[in-house]
């Protein structure tokens, strides 16, 4: 049998509808998609496990089973890979007995030699197996105590535990970020689809034969991609952790901020979860056109870094000019907020000032999966505002008395490069970290986060992107760059929106949006960027 599956068909606003009919009752949906999304678009949730929407569709857990009629009479199908037709007539739990027993039987295989470690599982709270048993009505087990967990996985990790029953590998080290459970594994391969259709690096088997069959690596090697976390998030179950999450925070005790990851343009689209002041984990945040549902090790660890190294809030009557030109730089991280702010500054400062923006980062080829590969998160939006390539500036660097720089670690990025710059005599860093820029200017001005403002970005598609700022700022004295900004221009901006609306003055396709009016997966701009 072929090891290649076919992507699932997504619905769309675009789709044909179809009259089918679910449980004797006419529903129009979807037409060109399968079953099971179809279910979903009419508000009937179908329980899956192996099932992912961004993976090849392998239908072998068959827990979404639901009756169709046929020539042969009423017949249980996988909803997963059933394409729908029109009149199809489908039977669901709420009518069919048979499925809901289909279902139950299903799910009572997958549990009986799974562990009862939910108490200490990292995926509890957010695991596909509770959700199913607590919807199906919470069956009772019926194992007999006699005879107890008999798992017969990878051979290698078993162990006889204190009751005397034979139990599989716990914490098995596959890989430099993710330890395995073997146990906890319900063999559904959602995993390996992952590193073979999307990662594009089979880098995980399933070996053995039915209940001996066992999640694993290929013989001595390791799982090691930069997508690897992935794995994590696909995984339905506790099988597969990730090191830097293990044992951390409650899944349940964490609130989830919607923001973008503003370290590449393509904007990835990003949850921030967080607790007691501070960010736990970062997770992918499904967006069909941007990142889908992933991210790559680097977005999503980057926020180990957040909270460290921070500069602090000073005096804003600090940043003095000097007389002379005056180059004002935006770092890769701007909001199209910040860039407002820095061309009002612009315009107060009248044709003394220049605007520049960008990184000396080399910009990498996209890796088709949830990276563009330029550094420059805002690009489009700099080149929207009309910001010159700070290239330029490391030209003429020698015609500007004052430099100010807005989340720019110029000097970070290529210090041989950025050496230029020495020439400008007023360097004012405004920066959230105490960077090498920061570091090299006279005056250091602490600022917020990307993770911790609101604000706007537009990406390498073209799609105006919304952050959103999660209460994770070490110090309420710091403030947005657009508003220390804007102070110094002389309009203060008190808000993401008071800024955004500057920057429907300043850029025509902004003109009819509204910041309100941003959806939480953005707005396509008409024409390019
Ligand atoms: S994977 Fe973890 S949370 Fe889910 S049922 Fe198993 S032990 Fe419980
Ligand atoms: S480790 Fe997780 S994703 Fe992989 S097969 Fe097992 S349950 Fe499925
Ligand atoms: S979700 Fe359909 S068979 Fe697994």
């Amino acid at each position: 049998m072929s090891n290649y599956y076919n992507m699932p068909k997504l619905p769309t606003e675009a789709s044909p509808k179809v009259e089918i009919f679910v449980d004797d009752r006419a529903v129009m949906v979807p037409g060109d998609t399968n079953l099971l999304e179809a279910l979903k678009a009419v508000g009937i949730e179908t329980p899956h496990v192996c099932y992912h929407p961004y993976l090849p569709v392998s239908g072998n857990c068959r827990q979404c089973l639901v009756e169709q009629e046929g020539p042969r009479g009423r017949m249980l199908v996988i909803s997963c890979y059933t394409p729908v037709t029109p009149g199809m007539k489908i039977y669901t739990p709420a009518s069919s007995a048979r499925v809901k027993n289909a279902r139950k039987a299903t799910q009572e295989f997958m549990l009986v030699n799974h562990p009862l470690d939910c108490p200490i599982c990292d995926k509890a709270g957010e695991c596909t197996l509770q959700e199913n048993y607590m919807e199906a009505g919470q069956n009772e087990g019926r194992l007999r105590p006699e005879y107890g967990k008999n798992y017969h996985g990878n051979p290698e990790h078993q162990f006889i535990d204190a009751k005397g029953q034979l139990r599989g590998g716990k914490h098995v080290d596959i890989g430099p970020r993710i330890l395995l459970d073997e146990e906890r594994c319900v063999q559904c391969d959602r995993c390996v689809r992952f590193m073979r259709s999307i990662a594009k690096d089979e880098q995980l088997q399933l070996a053995g034969r039915a209940d001996h069959t066992y999640i694993t690596t290929f013989p001595g090697e390791k799982l090691d991609h930069e997508y690897d976390l992935c794995v994590t998030d696909v995984c339905p179950t506790g099988a597969m952790t990730a090191k830097y999450f293990r044992f951390q925070k409650r899944v349940w005790l964490l609130a989830h901020t919607p923001t973008i990851s503003m370290d590449d343009s393509l904007g990835a689209n990003i949850w921030l979860d967080y607790a007691d002041g501070r960010i736990y984990r970062v997770m992918p945040r499904c967006n069909p056109e941007v990142n889908r549902s992933w991210l790559s090790n680097t977005s999503r660890l980057a926020f180990q870094q957040f909270d460290k190294n921070r500069l602090p809030a000073i005096d804003a009557s600090a940043l003095q000019l000097v007389g002379g030109k005056v180059a004002l730089v935006a770092g890769g991280a701007c909001t199209n907020e910040d860039l407002a702010a820095l061309k009002m500054l612009k315009e107060a400062l009248g044709d003394r000032a220049e605007l520049f923006g960008g990184s000396l980062l080399k910009v990498n080829a996209p890796d088709g999966i949830a990276k563009s590969g330029d550094p420059v998160a805002n690009r489009a939006g700099m080149q929207l505002m009309g910001f010159a390539d700070v290239a330029e500036l490391l030209k003429r660097a020698g015609e500007f008395s004052n430099l100010i720089t807005v989340n720019a670690d110029l000097y970070g990025e290529d210090a041989a490069a950025a050496k230029a710059l020495d020439k400008i005599s007023n360097r004012i860093a405004l920066s959230a970290f105490d960077d090498a820029t920061a570091k090299k200017a006279k005056v250091a001005f602490g600022i917020r986060h990307w993770s911790e403002v609101q604000g706007t970005m537009v990406n390498s598609l073209n799609i105006l992107q919304k952050l959103s700022a999660a209460p994770t700022c070490p110090d309420e004295k710091l403030l947005p760059a657009y508003e220390v900004i804007s102070a110094l221009a002389g309009n203060k901006f008190n808000s993401a929106c008071e800024a955004f609306k500057k920057a429907r003055e300043y850029v025509p396709a902004f003109a009819d949006i509204t910041y309100d009016a941003i959806k939480s997966t953005g707005k396509l701009l008409g024409g390019n960027a």
